[in-house]
């Protein structure tokens, strides 16, 4: 392999105060190595963009380091190998993603070949059935343990892991499913494509108001994505024994200070409710099991999982912003599969 060969790869620059910019970040090429004794090259097919990014820019404790690689989860495909678990060709995930080639030794960050299967992407193994899914799994089945005939409202419904709890909740023999997303668009998608019985969008008015209307018999199961006023609305909505899988508050992820805390927190004793927050990397143990259960479903295409994608690396940054302002649906995935025109040499 000729060393003149150049990949991409972004760096942070910048700390940002408030929503961050593509100021904050720069392109930079770098020699593709040789893999080095015990590492596999990888060339990345698709980079995955997710929300905690937001929070490793403000560069708190497991900040990003800035003017060096980012850390982020991509499949790619190994081009060459001296790490004696991957072999050339095999597909691989891993965390060395922004960045279009990179080296990496299984076993070692979470890097891992995958399991292929017929009639399943591959980038799904970044979606449903990669961290966005196994999110939504847990937080159903190990935190919330929802039982059929139970009643569930998602915040954020229209994004990756709101999209994935509405569909693994049917599965699971969910009653009424009731999602909240930012646009009018989105509202109809969630009930006439998602699988959702109804919806709202939480511009229209205070969040307590619309969920109320929406569920007016009440919740017994709510998956928060956004924290803030939809927490507060759902504390009030859900009926006893009522259980909270608190996933992420990306309401405040942009804030300076962390937000207040609902100003109905004691109706948690009231109504006996339960909260519990859901961290993915808790509950890795959970894959295999995930993969067991929604693959069949996703072959059977009764299962349709949501993605967004966006076309070339080159275009990573305003996947991640695009995310975060909510311009998707389903899953943000940069697809690299026809970029190779991003290569200098
Ligand atoms: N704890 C964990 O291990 C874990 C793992 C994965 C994800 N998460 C969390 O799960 C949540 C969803 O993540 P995701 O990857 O699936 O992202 P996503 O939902 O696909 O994308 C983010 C969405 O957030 C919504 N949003 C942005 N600003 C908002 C605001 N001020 N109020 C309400 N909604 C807002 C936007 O949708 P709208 O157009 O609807 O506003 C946007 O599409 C995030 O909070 C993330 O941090 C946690």
């Amino acid at each position: 392999m000729s060393t003149s060969i150049f990949g991409g790869a972004f760096h942070q620059i910048a700390r940002p105060q408030g929503f961050p910019t593509r100021d904050h970040f720069a392109h930079t090429t770098f020699a593709i190595p040789e893999p080095a004794p015990g590492t596999a090259l990888v060339e990345n097919l698709y980079l995955s963009v997710d929300p905690y990014h937001r929070g490793r820019m403000d560069g708190r404790e497991n900040g990003f380091t800035l003017h060096a690689p980012l850390e982020g989860r991509a499949v790619g495909r190994v081009l060459a190998s001296r790490d004696a678990g991957l072999e050339e060709g095999d597909l691989v995930f891993h965390r060395e993603g922004w960045r279009t080639h990179a080296l990496v030794t299984a076993g070692v960050g979470g890097a891992r070949r995958i399991r292929t299967y017929d009639g399943v992407p591959v980038h799904a193994h970044l979606g449903i059935l990669g961290g966005t899914g196994l999110t939504a799994y847990a937080a159903l089945t190990r935190v919330a343990r929802l039982q059929a005939g139970e009643d569930l409202y998602v915040s954020s419904a229209a994004g990756g892991v709101g999209t994935a709890a509405g569909r693994i909740a049917r599965l699971l023999g969910a009653r009424r499913i009731i999602g909240s997303a930012g646009s009018a668009d989105k509202v109809r998608h969630l009930t006439e494509a998602a699988g959702f019985d109804a919806a709202f969008h939480y511009h229209d008015g205070p969040v307590g108001e619309l969920l109320a209307e929406a569920a007016p018999d009440g919740i017994d199961v709510y998956v928060d994505n956004v924290g803030g006023d939809h927490l507060e609305g759902a504390i009030e909505a859900l009926r006893e024994h009522g259980r909270i899988a608190w996933v992420g508050a990306i309401s405040s992820y942009h804030d300076e200070h962390p937000p207040a805390a609902p100003h109905n927190l004691f109706e948690v004793v009231h109504k006996s409710l339960r909260i519990e927050g859901v961290l993915v990397s808790n509950h890795t143990n959970l894959q295999e099991e995930l993969e067991d259960f929604l693959v069949p479903h996703l072959r059977s295409g009764q299962f349709a999982s949501e993605t967004t994608f966006v076309q070339g690396f080159e275009h990573t940054v305003d996947a991640f912003l695009g995310m975060l302002r909510g311009a998707n649906t389903g899953k943000t995935l940069v697809d690299l599969t026809g970029s190779r025109s991003s290569l200098g040499s």
